[in-house]
């Protein structure tokens, strides 16, 4: 049993990995500021702190208080064309803030951190699957300051001892019964098209003139839930003694295969039984063509597998948590 501080534990990926680390039987605790967050995500057992990571003195005393041992840094700001528009917002909170905690985490003593990364990492990738050796050419400030951060925690880890997995997720997908997706506004495919299939704005598909079998662009979507299991591991990897994180370690987190929005369409129409009004619009920039991981490394290193890769069942998971929580968290 470990005692976790989740940053950002009231968020989509944060919530569910909350509940996850409870059910494995870790004492959780949270600090979310709640600007994206929602208090009705953060699941019965977890403590919540309503603040921000960014305020490192405030940081370092929580981490004392709750004498916390293992640091899940989820919370970021995380839309890429946010980060094209406010590039200050996010090196500010995503590395300024980050550094922060990871001064916080020294002053306390705490030595465990596993954190959110993603594969805006790569930019536009040479080949698929991309490895983790893959050279990391971010096309945008989100991808640069998650680049950034796990820089500064690789570093952090060779001069202070500090043991780390950074996990850099592909395309989060799904629900648990409990916990879903709620974000405002809502960029993500997914909840689109299933809030399009619902009576909502149609989609637009962003481009259908990819160099990709049927134009649109190929991702590689993953089960939140696999996703709190990573967590899970990547925690355990951190203990002292760990020969795993004697140095800093990095894995992809996908399924190592892609979907294309066309198929993500139809698999939201046979989950649904309904037609998606769609129009195709213009490509959104930014936008890599096919993004697919090659994550075995994670399987090798931290024995992960996930167990719902099927793309039916994130899209049905996602459809059954908001057939059941029809104005999402309700805040
Ligand atoms: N898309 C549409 N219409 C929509 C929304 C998305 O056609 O309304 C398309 C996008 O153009 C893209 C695909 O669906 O081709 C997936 O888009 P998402 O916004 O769901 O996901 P992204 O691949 O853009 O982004 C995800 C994460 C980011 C992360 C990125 C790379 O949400 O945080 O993967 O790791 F940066």
């Amino acid at each position: 049993m470990t005692r976790v501080l989740i940053t950002g534990g009231a968020g989509y990926v944060g919530s569910v990995s909350a509940s996850a680390f409870i059910e494995a039987g870790h004492d959780v605790v949270v600090l979310d500021d709640l600007t994206t967050g929602h208090r009705a995500a953060v699941p019965a057992g977890a403590v919540l702190h309503q603040g921000t990571y960014v305020d490192g003195d405030a940081l370092a005393r929580l981490l004392e208080t709750e004498q916390i041992e293992a640091i899940l840094h989820c919370a970021a700001r995380s839309l890429v064309g946010e980060s094209i528009r406010e590039p200050a917002r996010y090196f500010g909170e995503n590395v300024a803030g980050g550094v922060a905690l990871l001064d916080a985490a020294r002053a306390a003593g705490v030595e465990r951190v596993v954190f959110s990364s993603t594969a805006a990492v790569y930019g536009v990738p040479e080949s698929t699957p991309i490895p983790e050796e893959a050279p990391l050419r971010p096309i945008n400030p989100y991808g640069e300051t998650k680049r950034a951060f796990e820089s500064a925690l690789a570093w952090y880890g060779r001069a202070y001892g500090m043991r780390s997995v950074s996990l850099r997720y592909f395309n989060v997908a799904g629900a648990t019964e409990a916990l879903g997706e709620d974000h405002q506004p809502e960029t993500h495919l997914i909840p689109n098209v299933l809030r399009a299939a619902d009576g909502g704005p149609e989609l637009t598909v962003f481009g259908d003139d990819y160099p990709t079998p049927d134009g649109t662009c190929i991702r590689d979507y993953i089960h939140v839930s696999d996703l709190a299991q990573a967590h899970l591991l990547a925690l355990a990897a951190t203990a002292p003694d760990d020969s795993r994180t004697g140095e800093p370690l990095v894995c992809n987190l996908g399924n190592g295969g892609g979907f294309s929005v066309r198929e993500v369409l139809s698999a939201a129409e046979a989950v649904t039984g309904r037609t998606v009004p769609f129009t195709v619009g213009g490509r959104r920039a930014g936008d890599p063509p096919v993004l697919v991981a090659r994550s075995s490394r994670a399987a090798q290193i931290l024995g992960w597998q996930p167990a719902q890769p099927s793309l039916e069942e994130m899209v049905g998971s996602a459809w059954d948590w908001r057939r059941a929580h029809p104005g999402g968290y309700g805040e």
